[in-house]
């Protein structure tokens, strides 16, 4: 996005006041797969704390996941490219509806890396494997199939396709972790340069809705150089889990770097984890006591913040979690959310660097 002329005008007669106000997301991927009342529990709680983007990914899960019992529902793409099943599209058609009605918006991922890599991989995975899906020119067809695909779905709610659907949807992205251990970043940052254009040309023309890539492993690697140059993106996400990575004073170089290039930054993956572990990298321990896990939620959030970062958590869940895993889940009304919640509310406490101000509700 480029400011306007009369908002670049405002800014250099009064350089001092910005009065764009920073703001928290969260992320459930599997949202999907939410019963009606799983799905009011959650927007009750979210709406609660003043979240304001629900992140979601659009690839099939099935049975007991994060201790929600969820409705499986199958991947977007089966036995060959472009062999659709619309499955996740038409419950995302009634989540984003409803969500309007509690104040949010979804950001749609169209794709994970993660699903490159599952057991068993989906038909990217199963044909490309996670080097080719990159550089191969017949995935990356296939793909852009796939990003048309998803932006021209119509709602039958409303009538309206994803593309023209501003005030249910925040911003599309075309994978989570793109290529999340970046053998080759050439191959990385030219991809997501060339999806954010295939998004950007399906949106045709609207720019209510925003192009973002869709994080990295961790800070640095998720803000690549090549990026900040990329026309077709309007947000760069960070993900990020190593505690260093939260710090005011390493994120601030990138806010001033994203401002002077005209891009967006926030930090659309970060968690405190539930377990006592080295530099919160969250292999299964001890549980880490109760205090200390609230204090490492508001510490952490109030960092991002101040370097002028909006936030989405990782994750929000209408349950509370079963901790089997790893994991910086947090339930609505479960352990710690009372300290996420503050947190989310704090966050209209502290001005952005980025004015997202229009795109919310
Ligand atoms: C959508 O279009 C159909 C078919 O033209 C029509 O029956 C329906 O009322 C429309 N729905 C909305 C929400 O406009
Ligand atoms: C903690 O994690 C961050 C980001 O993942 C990494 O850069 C850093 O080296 C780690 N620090 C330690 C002490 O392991
Ligand atoms: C949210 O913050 C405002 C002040 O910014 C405060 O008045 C309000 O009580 C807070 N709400 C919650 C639920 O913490």
């Amino acid at each position: 996005m480029r400011p306007s002329l009369s908002l670049a005008a405002a800014l250099l007669a009064a350089p001092l006041v910005n009065a764009a106000q920073s703001f928290a997301g969260s992320n459930l991927y599997y949202a999907a797969g939410l019963t009606d009342d799983q799905s009011t529990t959650l927007f009750q709680g979210l709406q609660g704390a003043g979240v304001k983007v629900l992140r979601v990914w659009l690839d099939g899960q099935s049975g007991k996941t994060k201790g929600t019992e969820i409705d499986s529902f199958p991947s977007l793409e089966s036995d060959n490219p472009g062999n659709w099943d619309d499955t996740v599209l038409t419950r995302y058609d009634d989540l984003m509806v409803k969500a309007n009605g509690y104040g949010i918006k979804l950001q749609i991922s169209i794709h994970s890396y993660n699903a490159l890599t599952a057991d068993p991989p989906d038909i990217y995975g199963q044909w490309y494997g996670k080097g080719d899906f990159y550089t191969s020119e017949d995935a990356m067809g296939y793909f852009k199939n796939r990003i048309a695909h998803v932006l021209e779905h119509v709602n039958p709610n409303t009538n309206k396709t994803w593309a023209e659907s501003s005030e249910y949807i925040f911003a599309f992205e075309a994978e989570n972790e793109a290529m999340h251990d970046q053998e080759n970043p050439d191959a990385l940052t030219n991809w997501q340069c060339i999806m954010a254009g295939a998004i950007k040309d399906s949106l045709n023309g609207n720019t209510d809705i925003l192009v973002t890539t869709g994080g990295g492993a961790w800070l640095d690697n998720s803000l690549l150089d090549a990026y900040f140059t990329c026309d077709s993106l309007d947000i760069l996400a960070i993900h990020a889990y190593g505690t260093g990575d939260f710090a005011t004073d390493k994120i601030q170089p990138y806010v001033t770097k994203a401002q002077s290039n005209n891009k967006k930054l926030i930090m659309q993956e970060w968690g405190a984890c539930y377990w006592d572990s080295e530099n919160n990298s969250c292999g299964k321990s001890s549980p880490l006591d109760e205090g200390t896990r609230e204090s490492n939620i508001k510490t952490w959030a109030d960092q991002i913040s101040a370097a002028g970062v909006p936030w989405f958590y990782w994750q929000i869940l209408p349950n509370e979690d079963t901790h089997s895993d790893w994991d910086y889940e947090v339930g609505i009304d479960g352990t710690a959310w009372g300290a996420l919640e503050s947190a989310v509310n704090g966050t209209a406490g502290y001005e952005a660097a980025f004015d997202f101000s229009s795109y919310l509700l």
